[in-house]
């Protein structure tokens, strides 16, 4: 007698590797159909004795109504299957998204910022366009003191003008703020030089002010040490060179080596009595220091870039290598 448990397992197996609708018309035919399997087991259902049919009857009906949804649920997801496939063609090669990554500069200042994070200092955020007192008057730069040359920048007719240094932030954050204060400002200055392998007339400057109610220059220097260990590695040298900058009394460049030769690194300083003044802090009873330093100059020694040009041509050969 034939099994069918094991008619039925046949069936489902055979489905399964069914791919086309021509196939799966053949095997309903080879089962379903008028000469099919099924049909021939309802013949040979004659040929039992009287009193096995019913039950066997009963089976074989079941089994039929299996097959008959199992083929029209084949045909369906088959149908399905060919409508997606003829909207997608899996044998064109696939195309690679680009993808994107932060410009060298940026990833510069993030990795500055983080490390005066870690210290305590606040990131915050300036103007690129400001006013005389700002960038010059509040930062004890008098219209005709020869140091304002060094500070030149770009002039509106409606008297603002682009800031040429970040130390403006230190102005715009006193002004706002009472002691004790630690901020760290990156951002874009401008100044009209010409355009060489070392100078352009836009780049960024970080800025940093600490301001408490005693500050030394040995914090200013142990800050500055630790900062540029974090960035550059153990081995780092430093070196303090006195230097003049009207808002900061005592002043020094900061030169950093790796044995053969200085490099200037930035500028920083306590702060001068003139500047708080300008504020509205009293300089007896308040002291800081603050700093400056130039983003490209940092990323070019980083990344051994010979050209500041190179970060502003947006040629994306040069910055997807960072
Ligand atoms: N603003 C100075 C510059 O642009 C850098 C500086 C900042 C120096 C703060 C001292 C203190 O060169």
């Amino acid at each position: 007698m034939t099994d069918l448990k094991a008619l039925q397992d046949e069936i489902s197996a055979k489905l399964a590797e069914i791919k086309d609708a021509q196939a799966l018309e053949s095997l309903r035919i080879f089962y379903l159909g008028r000469k099919g399997r099924v049909a021939d087991l309802f013949h040979e259902m004659a040929t039992l004795p009287r009193e096995e049919r019913p039950r066997f009857g009963q089976e074989l009906n079941r089994l039929k109504e299996f097959a008959e949804t199992a083929f029209r649920k084949k045909q369906q997801s088959l149908t399905l299957f060919l409508a997606a496939k003829s909207a997608f063609d899996e044998t064109l090669p696939g195309i690679t998204p680009r993808i994107g990554r932060l410009h060298p500069i940026t990833q510069t200042i993030h990795e500055i910022t983080e490390i005066f994070s870690n210290m305590g200092f606040e990131i915050v955020d300036g103007r690129e366009i400001e006013t005389e007192f700002y960038n010059f008057t509040a930062l004890n730069i008098p219209l005709d003191h020869p140091s304002r040359d060094a500070f030149d920048t770009f002039y509106t007719e409606q008297g603002h003008l682009l800031r040429s240094q970040t130390s403006t932030v230190q102005i715009r954050t006193m002004e706002n703020r009472k002691p004790p204060i630690r901020i760290l400002a990156p951002g874009k200055v401008y100044r009209p030089d010409a355009v060489d392998a070392s100078h352009s007339f836009m780049f960024h400057q970080i800025e940093g002010l600490l301001v408490d109610e005693r500050t030394t220059f040995s914090d200013l220097k142990g800050i500055i040490h630790l900062f540029l260990r974090k960035l550059f590695g153990k081995n780092i040298q430093m070196r303090f060179k006195p230097h003049f900058f009207p808002f900061t009394e005592p002043s020094v460049d900061v030169d950093i080596s790796w044995g053969k030769g200085w490099l200037e690194i930035l500028g920083a300083g306590q702060v001068d009595p003139a500047v708080f003044k300008a504020v509205g802090y009293n300089p007896a009873k308040v002291q800081g220091f603050a700093f400056g330093l130039g983003v490209e100059r940092i990323a070019m020694l980083k990344y051994g870039i010979k050209d500041i040009r190179l970060f502003f041509e947006n040629d994306v050969h040069f910055l997807e290598q960072f």
